[in-house]
């Protein structure tokens, strides 16, 4: 599958971008700047003796069939606003936390109650033709990318994801490629639930001196246990 990665130059961009170029993906890493993007290709192939890895400008890395938006909330209204045509008929995977720094160890809910439904509001407006209708998924709000970045280790956790149907278990099955568990969530409304378990995790690392405290969905049926799978 081709992968793009907005903002892939940063923590979570890189880390997934490297996780999914080794699970044979091509992965194209978007910047504001094309020769960023280029240069952390360059980078973290190296790095890692990838050959999948491309990079090259925000609205060339939307030429993948599904791309990840992965940059912090600040940019998060104009950098959707200024790709919207460059998304119109795929899917999008907001990994977006609504952070409100210095604050960030507390739920902050934005405007549109979260940053996925806000995206869902910006790309999909009134009167959008349904062939242009992006389908919004939001997930990865609780992996670290200090774990993400470390390749050569299995990440404890479990990944929500929630958004249109279709979309998401497409998504779940890309999770599943990064070495996690996908947990299907529901619809997007219940991104705001997700979300905001972010800083609820950061005060807890804060608390106990985590580097990146995961969530694990217990009870599931034997086919979806995290035990047998991992066994
Ligand atoms: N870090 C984590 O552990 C973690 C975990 C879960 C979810 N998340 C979420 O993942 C997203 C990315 O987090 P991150 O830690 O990777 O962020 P980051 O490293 O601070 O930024 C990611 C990239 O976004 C671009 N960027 C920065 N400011 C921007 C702006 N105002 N407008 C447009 N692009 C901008 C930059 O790329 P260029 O300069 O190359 O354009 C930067 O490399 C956030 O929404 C965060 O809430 C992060």
């Amino acid at each position: 599958m081709k992968i793009g990665i907005i903002g892939g130059t940063g923590k979570e961009g890189r880390g997934l971008a490297v996780r999914w170029a080794k699970a044979g993906h091509h992965v194209i890493i978007g910047s504001r700047s094309a020769e960023r993007g280029a240069a952390k290709a360059v980078e973290l192939s190296e790095r890692f003796g990838l050959t999948t890895l491309s990079g090259t400008d925000n609205p060339g890395a939307c030429a993948a069939e599904i791309v990840v938006l992965s940059v912090p909330y600040a940019g998060h209204r104009q950098t959707l606003t200024a790709l919207r045509p460059h998304l119109a008929g795929k899917i999008l995977v907001d990994i977006t936390v609504p952070l409100r720094p210095p604050k960030v160890r507390k739920v902050h809910l934005p405007e549109g109650k979260a940053a996925a439904l806000e995206a869902g509001a910006i790309l999909n407006p009134p009167g959008a033709a349904e062939a242009e209708r992006v389908a919004v998924v939001a997930t990865m709000h609780h992996v670290s990318s200090s774990h993400l970045i470390d390749v050569d280790h299995a990440i404890d956790c479990d990944v929500l994801v929630c958004g249109k149907k279709g979309a998401r278990q497409r998504v779940v099955e890309l999770v599943a490629d990064l070495g996690m568990r996908g947990i299907d969530c529901g619809p997007l409304a219940n991104a705001v639930a997700l979300e905001s378990l972010t800083p609820v995790l950061l005060y807890i690392n804060k608390a106990y001196g985590s580097p990146g405290a995961g969530i694990r969905i217990t009870g599931l049926p034997a086919s979806h246990s995290a035990v047998e799978e991992s066994s």
